[in-house]
């Protein structure tokens, strides 16, 4: 480290707020800092750059975890461990490298790989944390949300909203695991958790394949008068035929010559709130992105965090400069200000859920986009964490 001859250390030096350096050999000055210490009391001076870094600085690192790890893992987790009332859920959680010791896959995300055997059964509770489960494959799971039966099948977004009882029964003969989602990082934060436990089982063992708040909800453009706006989507289920055809539609008109897209090659859609237009759930954005074969797209980075899962197809994944591929099941943890870009080797759809909304209702969003082309590359910055 150089400092100046003024007692500050050269911006460039550190990439970081200059920090005044005095004479720490000074007993006068060990005394005041005796007497901070004493009294509870730290000097500005002292930890700005930890602070007040130039850039965000996250202690969670870039990471992917891979679905043929994860599976045999979760698989043996349903030999040995069973599902019932304490432990709650079978779940396992992404725990980020660079935060050592706590099940988190980012600051304010948790994601988790939930595992559910034939016959089982994972019992009603409800809790502050905001829920959603998305999943990847397998069949025969009703989650009962609120009493109310909802059927988990291969693509589908399923919301448990804050304090929404919730429960999940087995009727099938395969196990069945899916990524469940959470803001269980930001909750324990904000010491603003409560949980409740409900019956041992689930109220409702029925298996209908539509559920009452899809009958009442799911007509796009389509509200119902009589019931009110609430801050979460009253609409727990957001199907995958629907989420498809929307992605196709997008590529079909980009193919045509129409906008649509969110840039050359690449469609997205971002699960909403049918009451309100905000986001499905009040403190998670939930996403899926479709990139055709052989599409990159730019590089962005964004305030706030994010959890990717590929769906179908292969491809990479380059955060700040590493590159990895990626195939269906794997997870991709984004921390703050990391620079992100995707590839695509074959078509590649992606599930993606992040904390943008906290962001934005706190002022403080920015996205950094570079694109590149073989003869430019443009960087531009914005006050959103929109893409
Ligand atoms: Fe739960």
């Amino acid at each position: 480290m150089t400092t100046d001859a003024d007692g500050t250390t050269p911006a460039t030096a550190t990439a970081s707020v200059p920090v005044i350096a005095p004479d720490e050999t000074d007993p006068d000055l060990r005394k005041l800092y005796d007497g901070f210490a004493a009294a509870g009391l730290i000097p500005l001076w002292t930890e700005i750059g930890d602070l007040m870094p130039l850039t965000p600085r996250p202690g969670a690192v870039p990471h992917v975890w891979q679905w043929d790890t994860l599976l045999p893992l979760a698989r043996r987790s349903g030999d040995l461990v069973p599902v019932g009332r304490g432990g709650e859920r079978r779940a396992i959680a992404l725990a980020n490298p660079g935060l050592p010791g706590r099940p988190y896959a980012t600051p304010n995300l948790w994601a988790a790989i939930q595992y559910l055997g034939p016959r089982e059964v994972a019992p009603a509770h409800r809790h502050s944390q905001g829920a959603f489960r998305f999943i990847l494959e397998g069949e025969g799971v009703w989650t009962v949300v609120n009493g109310d039966a909802v059927e988990m099948r291969p693509g589908d977004l399923l919301l448990t909203p804050s304090m929404h009882w919730h429960g999940h029964h087995h009727v099938g003969d395969e196990p069945m695991v899916w990524l469940d989602g959470l803001d269980i990082p930001l909750v324990h934060r904000l010491d603003a958790g409560f949980f409740e436990f409900g019956e041992d089982g689930v109220s409702d063992r029925s298996t209908p394949s539509r559920s009452r708040n899809e009958r009442l909800w799911g007509h796009p453009g389509l509200r119902p008068i009589a019931a009110p706006d609430t801050p979460n989507s009253p609409l727990m289920a957001y199907r995958w035929a629907d989420t498809d055809d929307a992605l196709t539609a997008q590529l079909e008109l980009e193919d045509e010559g129409h906008p649509g897209v969110i840039e050359p090659g690449r469609a997205g859609i971002r699960f909403t709130n049918p009451a309100t237009g905000r986001d499905a759930l009040a403190s998670l954005r939930t996403e899926m992105h479709r990139l055709r074969p052989g599409t990159t797209t730019a590089t962005r980075r964004t305030v706030g965090s994010s959890v990717w899962q590929v769906f179908r197809g292969n491809g990479t994944v380059t955060l700040d400069d590493r590159v990895i591929e990626v195939a269906a099941g794997d997870l991709i943890a984004v921390p703050s200000w990391c620079a992100l870009t995707i590839a695509a080797d074959t078509r590649l759809d992606l599930f993606t859920f992040n904390d943008a909304p906290l962001y934005e209702a706190l002022n403080l969003a920015r996205t950094e986009t570079t694109t590149r082309t073989e003869t430019t590359t443009r960087t531009e910055t914005t006050g959103s964490t929109t893409a």
